[in-house]
């Protein structure tokens, strides 16, 4: 299958996501470095596989090529490894014209955005992409942020990249556990916005667990579809884009009540949507055979569907500082029916038998 290029069309800020297998190798996309610094953040698992590649097409192009690199983990998405990225570009002295290169999944991608969005008021970066999570979802859109001991992703910005390379070929050395964690993601734009596309997943589903290739452009692309959709749509989050949070208000409570890394965010977002189809159900708005439909998507993966065991109150009070919070009152990304979303400022006394455990 030849590569294909979806674009997120934002006007002056416009970008194409360029999808398919090798796309990180056509030198193409390093033709923006010419005459600027190039700074290159990635982590010692996927730099063992692909810096040396990225580094040698860069260097061809850019005026200076620099590395930082990260520890692995979501406990790394933090202020100090935040520092690490401005200490590298203060003590070379980069200026506004550098370009920071995020290499790597969802954590590198949200970290470098970060910086590159605060460094100088903000910089250029783009994203290579290299877990299916941030194929699919975390390098589209421009949502960059760290986490604080006391929740997930609170210091953050909006700022887009201006290209984003999924070169599916990367999937070859992911682990198994962390690519059935992006297929999380990959379900939720079905069950949020497109029925037909989560009917193709259900038929689909032991392919992509296998990684059959054409499956997974399939999917990426879709993917990358309905994300740039929205995101045009609703860019800052005013409205339709807090769909694309199904499930997060639980599983970011999972993550932090838990530990970040303990479950992987895909992990903690699959159980999540399992939740908010049941809470979805509670409410009326779809029946108990679309939650079995959640349910057994998620089985398929090899995603747990069964929440950890917090506490009742702790989950309400650490759901209570998500962002979609509004006056202390938590609210949810609920189902009115498979492939349509909506938010819902749900009481605790409806919810909280979905987390006493
Ligand atoms: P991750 O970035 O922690 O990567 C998972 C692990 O796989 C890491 O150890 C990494 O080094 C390794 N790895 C990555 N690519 C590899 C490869 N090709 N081969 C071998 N090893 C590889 O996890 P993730 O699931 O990619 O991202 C999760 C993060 O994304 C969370 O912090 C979450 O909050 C964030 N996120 C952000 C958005 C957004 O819109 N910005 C959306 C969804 C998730
Ligand atoms: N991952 C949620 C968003 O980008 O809005």
């Amino acid at each position: 299958m030849s590569p294909s290029i979806v674009n997120v069309s934002l006007g002056d800020r416009a970008y194409p996501i360029h999808i398919g297998a090798g796309v990180m190798r056509d030198d193409a996309w390093t033709g923006q470095l010419k005459g600027r610094s190039a700074v290159i953040v990635s982590s010692p698992n996927v730099a063992a596989h692909y810096l040396a590649q990225i580094q040698s097409q860069v260097t061809v192009a850019a005026m200076k090529v620099l590395t930082v690199s990260i520890a692995d983990g979501e406990a790394y998405k933090s202020g100090a490894s935040l520092n690490l990225i401005y200490d590298t570009l203060l003590e070379n002295e980069c200026d506004r014209k550098t370009v920071l290169i995020a290499l790597g999944g969802g954590v590198i991608g949200d970290l470098t955005g970060f910086a590159a969005a605060t460094y100088q008021r903000g910089i250029d970066f783009i994203q290579i992409p290299t877990t299916l999570l941030a194929m699919v979802d975390s390098s589209v859109g421009g949502k960059t942020a760290i986490n604080h001991p006391r929740g997930k992703n609170m210091i953050g910005a909006f700022h887009q990249p201006v290209a984003v390379l999924a070169d599916i070929d990367t999937l070859a050395t992911l682990p198994d556990r962390e690519y059935r964690s992006g297929l999380a993601e990959v379900m939720k734009y079905g069950f949020i916005y497109d029925a037909p596309f989560l009917v193709w997943l259900e038929q689909n589903i032991a392919k992509l667990v296998a990684r059959d290739v054409d499956a997974v452009i399939h999917a990426v692309r879709r993917s990358c579809e309905i994300k740039a959709e929205i995101v045009v749509a609703d860019e800052r989050e005013q409205g339709i884009r807090a769909w694309l949070n199904l499930g997060h208000t639980f599983g970011h409570a999972i993550e932090t009540g838990l530990g970040y890394g303990k479950w992987l965010h895909g992990e903690a977002v699959a159980t999540g949507m399992v939740m908010a189809g049941q809470l979805s159900a509670k409410l009326g708005h779809i029946t108990q055979n679309d939650v079995a439909r959640i349910q057994a998507l998620v089985e398929q993966a090899g995603l747990p569907t069964q929440p950890p065991a917090l506490g009742a109150q702790r989950y309400l009070d650490l759901m209570r500082i998500d962002k979609k919070a509004d006056g202390g009152k938590i609210r949810y990304v609920i189902l009115k029916k498979l492939g349509e979303a909506a938010l819902d400022a749900v009481p605790d006394d409806i919810v909280r038998p979905l987390v006493t455990i």
